[in-house]
């Protein structure tokens, strides 16, 4: 089935990974397209994601290259599932409580397509309260919060909290996919 994937990419040192994410769902023949936190890009740069999947790659902040006021309602309306891979801590606080001041917290909260997240984080932010209170509330309403994945993390540490393999995350999206469109 065709279907148009929204990928919101935010600043974990897993960043790199969504690039490998991005080529497993073209792949699959969904189209792609990308939109990165300001963060992000210190970890991948744009270009990456614009020569993987043909489309012009927003990141940043709002309107930053001064071509399209209103880039994240159009992004919002064409995506039919939006999904977060790597998501910080941060960036999966602001989804729970509806914040909007970057391009990816915005068009997430201005999308009516069902949002899907691949967390990513060290294990102590993972297990904090607030993360999983969080955690809890997205789930709460419908949005679909993966797992992450016990092993050693960036940081040294060894625990929960790395980012689900790129197969497993697009074998993720086929299914709930499948699930949606009917027998
Ligand atoms: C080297 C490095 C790696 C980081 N990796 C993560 C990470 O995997 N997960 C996370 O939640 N935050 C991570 N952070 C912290 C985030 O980059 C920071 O919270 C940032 O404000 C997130 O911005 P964003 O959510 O807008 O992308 C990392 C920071 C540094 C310096």
């Amino acid at each position: 089935m065709s279907a148009k994937i929204l990928l919101g990419v935010s600043g974990s040192i897993a960043a790199y990974k969504a690039a490998d994410l991005v080529r497993l769902l073209r792949r699959r023949g969904w189209e792609v397209s990308v939109m990165m936190t300001r963060s992000a890009t210190a970890y991948v740069g744009p270009l990456t994601f614009r020569a993987l999947t043909g489309r012009p790659v927003a990141a940043g902040e709002f309107h930053e290259e001064g071509e399209h006021m209103f880039l994240h309602i159009d992004l919002a309306r064409w995506a039919d599932l939006v999904l977060v891979a790597p998501c910080t801590a941060n960036l999966l606080a602001k989804l729970a409580h509806g914040l909007a001041d970057d391009i990816v917290s915005a068009t997430a909260l201005a999308s009516r397509a069902p949002l899907m997240v691949a967390p990513a984080m060290n294990t102590a932010m993972w297990e904090n309260p607030a993360t999983r209170a969080n955690v809890a509330t997205l789930k709460e309403r419908g949005v679909q919060v993966l797992d992450t994945e016990a092993g050693e993390l960036a940081c040294g540490e060894v625990g929960e909290g790395r980012l689900l393999a790129p197969e497993v995350i697009a074998e993720a999206v086929a299914a709930f996919l499948a699930g949606r469109s009917g027998p």
